[in-house]
């Protein structure tokens, strides 16, 4: 792999030892992939940052590198952590787990790392160009950057993410190259999905079919999708099928530049129902626990619920999650006191899937594909899928 002098200069540890140990792992990474060159990127994606996912050696490996004071070169955002970092006692959390989510967040702010802590990184002013090279770590962040946005990014991994974001560059494999943008599989779309909630299920439906392959898939029959739709698609799409990059007319910016392979799959309703029904385990009258923000709420999805909720009050324990910056609109435009009236909870800076609440609930209401997903593999909760208001008024009956 062939390094500029600046690059080999870092390898050589001459900008200190955590850049060094940075371009160590890109430089690997290159190798193994069969990299020829490092890419600059224009931004950073970092994950790993719960303490329930890092853990003490984690964060041992974290606090090592921010030691001898570098800093990212990039602008650089966090996934979720585990609490929401103002208000963690309203959701039950730890004090002892705050205080050690807290050294987390110190490690990443001494790196000048922005503290942003959201899943949607381009609805808080991350938001990459067409052609950009990024390093960005969230699987459905991934997915919407280069399929929604034609920006151009792997899935890091947390420690290959930083990395990138301390030295500024990103080894040029896999989904940075053309080669390895072209569709492989055609997927035919029978039906006209409509909300978050069914894009999830298409998701699922399609990433059920693909699962393993490491397909690119070309998809056919969606007229046009709205920014909420998108992202719940890219989520689950993401989850089920490891998909880092579809193609999809009218929306992807790159499409035009490729025509639908020949092997075609087709997606029918009834494959749509049976990806429904296989996300609506739980029965409405055992679910103890709603949340809505998976991927983390636009403005206009808590603009939504703060219509639905006024003059109502929930009866479950209610998480709205979404990022600090949406929430402080929020604030401003009078939807907090609203939602909080009903007697919903934000849970902003985290999500249902990150923060420690294994175990604690029975089951989850969701619109989300994705939060189905890992209610179930990692809190062991049952889950139920519904449309958007109609979690929102489930969680009132
Ligand atoms: Fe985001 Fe958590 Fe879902 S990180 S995509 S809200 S699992």
């Amino acid at each position: 792999m062939q390094l500029t002098a600046d690059q080999q200069a870092m390898l050589e540890g001459q900008n200190g030892r955590s850049k060094q140990k940075a371009m160590q792992i890109l430089s690997t990474l290159g190798k193994i992939y069969g990299a020829e060159v490092m890419l600059p990127v224009t931004s950073v994606q970092v994950s790993g940052v719960s303490y329930a996912n890092l853990g003490e050696a984690g964060l041992d490996w974290l606090s090592e590198m921010a030691v001898d004071g570098s800093r990212v070169k990039v602008l650089t955002t966090l996934n979720p952590a585990g609490m929401d970092i103002e208000n963690w006692q309203v959701l039950g959390i730890d004090p002892q787990f705050a205080r050690d989510q807290n050294r987390v967040l110190d490690a990443f702010a001494r790196m000048g790392i922005n503290l942003t802590c959201t899943c949607t990184p381009y609805l808080i002013g991350n938001l990459p160009n067409l052609g950009d090279h990024v390093a960005w770590a969230e699987s459905s962040a991934v997915c919407y950057a280069n399929s929604v946005l034609g920006a151009r990014t792997n899935r890091e991994g947390g420690p290959s993410a930083l990395a990138a974001a301390l030295t500024g560059f990103t080894p040029a494999y896999g989904l940075h190259l053309d080669e390895n943008r072209r569709p492989t599989i055609t997927v035919g779309v029978e039906v006209q999905p409509t909300g978050t909630w069914q894009y999830g299920v298409l998701g699922k439906a399609i990433g059920d079919r693909l699962q393993g392959q490491q397909s690119v898939p070309f998809i056919t029959g969606i007229g046009h999708a709205s920014l909420e739709e998108l992202k719940s698609f890219c989520a689950s799409i993401a989850t089920y099928g490891g998909t880092g990059l579809f193609h999809m007319r009218g929306i992807t910016p790159e499409v035009d530049n490729y025509t639908a392979p020949e092997e075609v799959i087709q997606i029918t309703q009834a494959d749509m129902q049976q990806a429904a029904s296989k996300l609506q385990k739980a029965l409405l009258d055992e679910v103890d626990f709603v949340s809505l923000g998976c991927p983390h709420l636009t403005l206009a999805e808590v603009a939504r619920v703060a219509e639905l909720l006024a003059g109502k009050k929930v009866k479950k324990e209610f998480w709205i999650t979404t990022s600090r910056p949406v929430k402080r609109l929020a604030d401003y435009a009078g939807y907090t006191t609203v939602i909080e009236s009903a007697g919903a909870k934000f849970a902003v800076d985290t999500c249902c899937v990150v923060a420690p609440i294994e175990g604690r609930f029975k089951a989850m209401l969701t619109d989300s594909a994705k939060a189905c997903y890992y209610a179930q593999a990692r809190n062991r909760f049952a889950m139920h899928i519904l449309p958007f208001d109609d979690v929102v008024l489930e969680a009132c009956r």
